[in-house]
């Protein structure tokens, strides 16, 4: 199958499973920014995707999204190695318009994975598969807020979390309009607008977790309790 066995094909699933990733952040995002207004409306949100069937099928279909993500990333990765051959030791200058996040997105991509992991504990482990397997946690399930705000009273997880954020605006910032190239909706005089629309809204999405983090530091969430 030319999805599979392909470069292009590869690189086409690359770029469908990055975008659908990049569509479930601006909604995790859009879920987040209602604690930055009411937490119980926040926990509410949380109740509601909590370990229902269909909270639990998104949940396997995203994670399937992202292991297929990484999976071809690695594909793809090694695919390139071997195509650059023994040049890949020859010390070359660097292009300028090559961007550092275009040649380190596997590196940008393994912190990713890093802290999703870490997040995942934060989170997922303690809400929706403790609801799910039953395991007594010190907060309830569904009191996503509280949860939050214990993790961010740690001075540690608030520098992990902005390392992380940070690199995945790193990592979005060339996928972006690399995946709008590679779908083939990009000419000339597109390619430099999916450059520019990309830049701004992984910008505003990444800044925005940014705010989320720094809101809960500062107690600056809740505001229409
Ligand atoms: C301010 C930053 C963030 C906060 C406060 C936050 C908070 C949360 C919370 C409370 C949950 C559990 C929700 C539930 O199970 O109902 C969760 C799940 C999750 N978060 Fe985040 N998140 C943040 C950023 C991110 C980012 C940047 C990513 C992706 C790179 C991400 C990926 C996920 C994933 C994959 C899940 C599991 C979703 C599922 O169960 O279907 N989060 N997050």
């Amino acid at each position: 199958m030319w999805l599979i066995n392909s470069p292009i094909g590869r690189k086409v699933v690359m770029s469908l499973t990055g975008i659908c990733l990049i569509l479930f952040l601006t909604f995790h995002l859009c879920m987040n920014a209602v604690a930055l207004f009411s937490g119980d409306a926040y926990n509410t949100v949380c109740a509601f995707l909590g370990s229902n069937w269909y909270a639990v099928i998104g949940t396997i279909g995203l994670a399937a999204l992202a292991c297929i993500h990484i999976v071809y990333a690695f594909m793809l990765t090694a695919q390139n190695l071997r195509a650059r051959g023994s040049e890949r030791y020859a010390v070359t200058s660097r292009r300028p318009e090559v961007s550092w996040a275009s040649q380190n997105m596997l590196v940008l991509g393994i912190i990713i994975v890093l802290g999703l992991g870490l997040h995942l504990f934060n989170f997922w482990y303690n809400m929706m598969f403790a609801e799910l397997a039953g395991i007594a946690t010190p907060i309830p399930p569904t009191h996503g807020y509280e949860l939050i705000q214990q993790t961010f009273s740690n001075p540690v997880f608030v520098v992990l979390y902005i390392i992380w954020l940070v690199a995945i605006w790193f990592h979005l910032s060339h996928g972006f309009w690399s995946a709008m190239q590679t779908l083939g909706i990009s000419g000339k005089i597109w390619l430099k607008r999916w450059q520019c629309i990309g830049l701004i809204y992984v910008s505003i999405l990444m800044i925005a977790f940014v705010v989320i983090v720094l809101a809960f530091v500062f107690g600056l969430t809740n505001l229409c309790a």
